[in-house]
């Protein structure tokens, strides 16, 4: 097969590849993303800031409808001091990632962090955000208060998968998320998207669009990875249907994988939901097409609290320990970190 015109008829084609010519794609993917952004890996330290959200897809653990969850919301001072530990280590970027809510008390507090992030370290580290759908005067209070990225996965593509996957309410329209992505890059941030793979009632084709809509929205940045089940959640009851843990990590892959062939210069993240299904995911995503790590800086006493999915890893494990074990996944898929620069994505430099 041709991997150098990917239609939506290949793509699809593509995504059903098994055996060598899966192998070919691989290869030449790999060769892509050399070609276009090398082997380095950048750092995104993960704060998982707040497990509070207002908000009740159906896929996720810590949906608002799900009583059993302790609700948590990291102390300021916890913040910060996992922004100096980034910094320290000479991570470009920390990501403050929380469930979504759109009060003032909210907002206010984290143009507040954000300034605190600033002063702590200088401004050296850049910050993205990944806390859902806001108003454009709260885009533009985080921009100016210092961040720079923002991560808002589309989840899927389709507006009417959307819609299976979230209460019909205004509160989760496929429509607000659009424009909240438009949003985002009127007010000037890098933008990043991503969708979720695996999920019930998702085809082939579906997925085949999904990469067609990161193409035409032109992101910066891509973060997606396998649907994982959470008993605690309404789509746990389609499980059944569902593909295997071991089909849906290798759809994820020649996602990643096609992704950098249509998108050569973006930063695309080797995610968590990947480790979680292959002890080594993260460094298989490495070699076809990822170049963004997110190691988790949560505090540990708050790791239980933010399980979007099971079986989530490193919930127990200590920072420096995961740390070291990603460096060594790192040089094995034939990578090099890259530590104290920024890493924005050349696709978002070359934009001008
Ligand atoms: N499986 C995989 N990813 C999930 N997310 C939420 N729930 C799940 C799940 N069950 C992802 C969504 C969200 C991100 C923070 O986590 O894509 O945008
Ligand atoms: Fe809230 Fe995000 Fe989970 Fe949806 S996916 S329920 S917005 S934390």
């Amino acid at each position: 097969m041709d991997f150098s015109e990917l239609s939506k008829d290949k793509i699809i084609e593509a995504l059903s590849l098994e055996g060598e010519e899966l192998q070919s794609l691989y290869d030449y993917a790999s060769k892509v993303k050399l070609a276009a952004v090398g082997n380095k890996v950048y750092y995104r330290g993960l704060i998982e800031y707040s497990n509070r959200c207002a908000k009740n897809c159906f896929y996720c653990g810590v949906r608002q409808g799900n009583k059993n969850v302790d609700r948590y919301t990291l102390q300021d001072v916890e913040v910060i001091e996992a922004a100096r530990l980034a910094h320290k280590k000479g991570f470009g970027s920390l990501v403050l990632q929380s469930g979504e809510r759109s009060d003032t008390v909210f907002t206010e507090k984290i143009a507040f962090l954000l300034r605190e992030i600033r002063k702590a370290t200088k401004g050296e580290l850049h910050v993205t955000l990944s806390m859902g759908e806001q108003s454009e005067q709260t885009y533009r209070l985080w921009r100016e208060s210092g961040a720079h990225r923002y991560l808002l996965r589309i989840e899927a593509s389709n507006p009417a998968l959307y819609k299976r996957l979230h209460p019909n309410n205004a509160l989760h329209s496929f429509e607000k998320r659009t424009e909240a992505l438009e949003l985002l890059r009127k007010t000037s941030y890098q933008v990043g998207t991503g969708v979720m793979i695996g999920l019930p009632f998702q085809t082939l084709e579906d997925l085949a669009d999904d990469l067609l809509f990161i193409k035409k929205m032109d992101v910066d940045m891509v973060g997606m990875g396998p649907y994982i089940e959470h008993e605690a959640t309404p789509l746990f009851q389609f499980r059944d249907q569902l593909l295997s843990k071991e089909m849906r990590f290798e759809l994820s892959m020649k996602m990643v994988a096609l992704l950098r062939i249509m998108m050569p210069d973006i930063n695309m993240a080797a995610t968590t939901a990947m480790q979680t299904l292959h002890p080594e995911g993260r460094e298989k995503a490495l070699k076809i097409g990822a170049n963004v790590i997110m190691p988790n800086l949560t505090p540990l006493k708050y790791r239980e609290g933010y399980l979007l999915y099971e079986n989530k890893p490193n919930i127990h494990e200590e920072t420096d320990v995961s740390l070291e074990k990603l460096r060594q996944s790192i040089g094995k898929a034939g990578c090099v970190l890259a530590l104290g620069e920024w890493g924005d994505s050349k696709h978002f430099r070359e934009r001008g």
